[in-house]
């Protein structure tokens, strides 16, 4: 059961998206994205954008974690304007705070399962124990502890998304993104990540934004975000009692 819910209170908000559009150009052509679109999401929660194809659920994404620049409005994560950084220091930001998981895995195929993961690691100051200990507590955490060694074509889809989302989750970062991470998956294989991924969205205390077009995935919200032709046409959270 649903109901629609009260905007959370502010310090529990990690994203706060306010009249933003974002319009494409093609040539001379104009492509509407997205359209004064506002919304908040609440600090760890597993939230879920759903809409039909072409709404703007990538182009929310894209926005959400600083891969894209809006053409109006402000996008803020953890207290954060994206807008007022540069290029350099919105990547830095992105970096550190924000995981990414991809409908197609987006794993290096020439790095095991285990570098995979550590990769993101090697950017920061963060020692070599305490990488080895990180990595694999999360590798077993998701369920792959024992298949370290393997390169991403060794591993079924389902394998593959699990050593994705431990790298997304391998910096700690206060926001994952998903971006229909179960399209390329059978059903079974996508119920059981999504389900791994919400037992590690409450695990790490982070919060997922998921986009998707699967009922599994809409079942296990917290919050559903439906949008239409670039507008935030609904905004429904868990009921809780
Ligand atoms: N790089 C781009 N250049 C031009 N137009 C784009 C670009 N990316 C998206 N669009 C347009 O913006 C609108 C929103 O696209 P978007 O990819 O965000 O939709 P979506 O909800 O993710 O769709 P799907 O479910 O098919 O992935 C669409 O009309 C799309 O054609
Ligand atoms: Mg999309």
């Amino acid at each position: 059961m649903t109901r629609t819910s009260s905007l959370p209170p502010p310090g529990d908000i990690v994203v706060r998206l306010r009249d933003v559009s974002k319009t494409y150009l093609l040539g001379a052509v104009a492509v509407p994205g997205l359209h004064e679109l506002s919304l908040e999401i609440g600090r760890a929660t597993f939230s879920v954008i759903v809409g039909p194809s072409g709404s703007g659920k990538t182009t929310l994404l894209n926005l959400i974690g600083g891969i894209d620049r809006p053409s109006a409005g402000t996008v803020e994560v953890a207290g954060q304007d994206l807008g007022g950084l540069g290029d350099d220091r919105r990547s830095d930001f992105r970096a550190r705070n924000i995981g990414f998981i991809f409908q197609s895995f987006n794993l290096i195929p020439v790095l095991s399962a285990y570098e995979n993961v550590e990769y993101p690691l090697l950017l920061t100051r963060v020692a070599a124990a305490e990488r080895r200990r990180r990595v694999m507590a999360l590798l077993d955490a998701v369920g792959i502890g024992d298949q370290s060694r393997r390169r991403p074509n060794q591993m079924s889809g389902g394998q593959r998304q699990r050593v994705a989302i431990a790298r997304a989750l391998v910096k700690d970062p206060v926001l994952v993104l998903a971006d229909e991470p179960t399209a390329n998956l059978d059903s079974r294989t996508g119920a059981q990540i999504i389900a791994l991924m919400h037992a590690m969205q409450t695990r790490c205390r982070t919060s997922f934004v998921v986009s998707s077009h699967d009922p599994q995935v809409m079942e296990q919200a917290d919050e559903t975000f439906t949008i239409r032709d670039g507008a935030l046409i609904d905004r429904h959270c868990r009921a809780t009692s």
